[in-house]
Order: structure tokens, then C-alpha cells, then sequence
């Protein structure tokens, strides 16, 4: 069976899906993009997904070119098309194809839609869940708008591979101040020596993870005590659990930042807890 992706109003076989070489997002990522998780052919948290694509297109000043209801048809199509059960659809928004030129195409110019789907691998992701995975710190040198989903992610790229290289899964980014911000693909969160989970205020620093907020209402209804504010790498070191979450990752503990163990070295309770409640919470919609 081939892979079906969506471009600009037509599904075509994935390998032959294309856009122009005009296309702004090819020439200056001047583009949004949205990550849903598929889980049981239901999207996960599509609504908290559509509203942040929404927002992140206002703040770009650029017009989606569908509705909302379209756009969700167009998902739910990719999902049947391809037969995900679990997995992801990506999708991205561009300003279109125009001559070259750093000001915004003429008015009219229509948005490029693109979508596309992936198949995971459910048994491959619990297998990591369980060992834990491996995080190092680097410098975060993005521009000051992470919280907005745009497809311009070359530092985020380049922390990722640096974090590959040194056997790691994921790099996280430290502020000016010395404080971690966020995952380069991920949120990040500790547990800290009084059992409160840590993260990053949800400001202009981070993106607001949609799995990040789910995990909010999780921690709500066990009593967790969740609290936002910067934490530094010295805390993380200390702190009793560290975990990443996002939609490609859900929550995974992390056993090691910059070669040193966190907690006992192996995943922490609290992390597997929200690992585990994810889907009992989490909106599926079909
Ligand atoms: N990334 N922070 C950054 C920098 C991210 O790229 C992501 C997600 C998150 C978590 O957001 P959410 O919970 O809404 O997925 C936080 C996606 C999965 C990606 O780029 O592949």
C-alpha cells in the first residue's frame, strides 16, 4: 500500500508529493506546522492542536487557507488512507509560492497546505518509555518567538543532532539566565525533593505543548502538584525525576542530562504515572 500525503486540495502517493521551489517555506520557513498523535485511529487533542495552529498563523499574520472543518476532514482522510492506528499526521501551512522576496507575497497569494501521515510503533515507543532516555543541555540560541509552531527550526535541528551524537535523545536548551527552557522537540519537566513537578511558565520562551497542558489536567485530578517556573540545570541534576512530553514523545522519563544520573538512574514513578493516565485523559476524537 502507498502512502498518501495531501497537497493544496489533492491526495496524492506520498513520493510524489511536491510543492514549488518558490514556496516561502523552502526559501525562508515561512511557515506553521502542527504534530498530532494518532492513537486507536483517534486523534489526539485535535482541538488543542488546531486552536495553537490558529494562533500560531494570527501571530504570522498569514491566512489559513481552509476552514477548520476542512482541515479536519483532510486528517481524519490521511488517518483512513493510510490505515493509521497509532502514529502521527503532520501537517503545514506555508505563505505560499512567490518570487523571491522577503516582504509577503501580493494578496491572494493562497497558502500551500500540506499533511501527511505516519505510522509509529507502539511496542518501540513503550520499550523506550521503560529504559528512559538520555538528555544533554546546550545553549538555547532560537529566536525570541519559540512559542510560536513555525517550521523555521534549524537550531532546534542542530540540538537534536548534537544530542545524537553524543548518544543521547534529546537536547535541552538553557537561557541566558541559566535556566531550562524547553526540549528542541519536547517540553521539559522535573520532579523536584518535594514531589512537585516542575516546568517552564508557558511564555514567549517555550512553545505551549498541547501534551503539556493535558498533563495539567492529569496532575489536577491525581493531586499532583504541578508548578510553573524556571528551573536551572543544577536543579534538574538534583531533582528526584526528570521527563520530557510532546505529542511524538507523550511523556518519556529521562534518566541522564549531560551524562549525569537523575534520581536512581531509572525511569521515575511520577513520569510513567502520566505516561500511563496519558490516553484515559488525553480528547480522542475519531
Ligand atoms: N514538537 N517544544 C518544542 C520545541 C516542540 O517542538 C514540541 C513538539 C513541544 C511539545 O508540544 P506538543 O506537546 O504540542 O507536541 C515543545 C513536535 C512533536 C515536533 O516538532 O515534532
Amino acid at each position: 500500500m502507498s502512502r498518501i500525503a495531501y497537497v493544496n486540495g489533492r491526495y496524492v502517493r506520498h513520493a510524489e508529493a511536491g510543492v514549488s521551489i518558490d514556496d516561502r517555506a523552502f526559501l525562508f520557513a515561512d511557515g506553521i506546522y502542527e504534530v498530532i498523535e494518532v492513537f486507536g485511529g483517534r486523534l489526539i487533542d485535535e482541538d488543542g492542536h488546531l486552536e495553537r495552529l490558529a494562533r500560531s498563523a494570527r501571530e504570522l499574520r498569514l491566512d489559513l487557507p481552509v476552514a477548520m472543518t476542512a482541515l479536519r476532514r483532510i486528517l481524519r482522510e490521511l488517518v483512513a488512507r493510510n490505515r493509521v492506528a497509532f502514529g502521527h499526521v503532520y501537517l503545514q501551512v506555508t505563505r505560499g509560492a512567490a518570487r523571491r522576496d522577503h516582504v509577503f507575497p501580493k494578496p491572494g497569494t493562497p497558502a500551500t497546505l500540506v499533511a501527511f501521515a505516519h505510522r509509529g510503533d507502539p511496542a518501540a515507543a513503550e520499550a523506550k518509555a521503560r529504559a528512559g532516555i538520555k538528555v544533554i543541555s546546550l545553549p538555547d540560541i532560537r529566536w525570541k518567538r519559540p512559542d510560536i509552531k513555525s517550521t523555521s527550526l534549524l537550531p532546534n535541528v542542530l540540538a537534536k543532532q548534537q544530542a545524537r551524537d553524543a548518544g543521547a535523545y534529546e537536547a535541552w536548551l538553557v537561557d541566558e539566565k541559566g535556566f531550562v527552557t524547553e526540549g528542541a522537540s519536547s517540553n521539559a519537566w522535573i520532579v523536584d525533593g518535594e514531589g512537585a513537578v516542575v516546568t517552564h511558565p508557558a511564555d514567549s520562551a517555550i512553545l505551549s505543548g498541547i501534551t503539556r497542558a493535558t498533563l495539567f489536567r492529569i496532575a489536577a485530578a491525581e493531586g499532583l502538584k504541578i508548578v510553573e517556573r524556571p528551573f536551572t540545570l543544577a536543579e534538574a541534576f538534583i531533582a528526584r525525576e526528570a521527563f520530557i512530553s510532546g505529542a511524538t514523545t507523550i511523556v518519556m522519563p529521562v534518566v541522564a542530562i549531560d551524562g549525569r544520573k537523575i534520581g536512581s538512574g531509572a525511569p521515575g514513578r511520577v513520569a510513567l504515572g502520566l505516561r500511563a493516565a496519558f490516553h484515559d485523559f488525553a480528547p480522542a476524537s475519531a
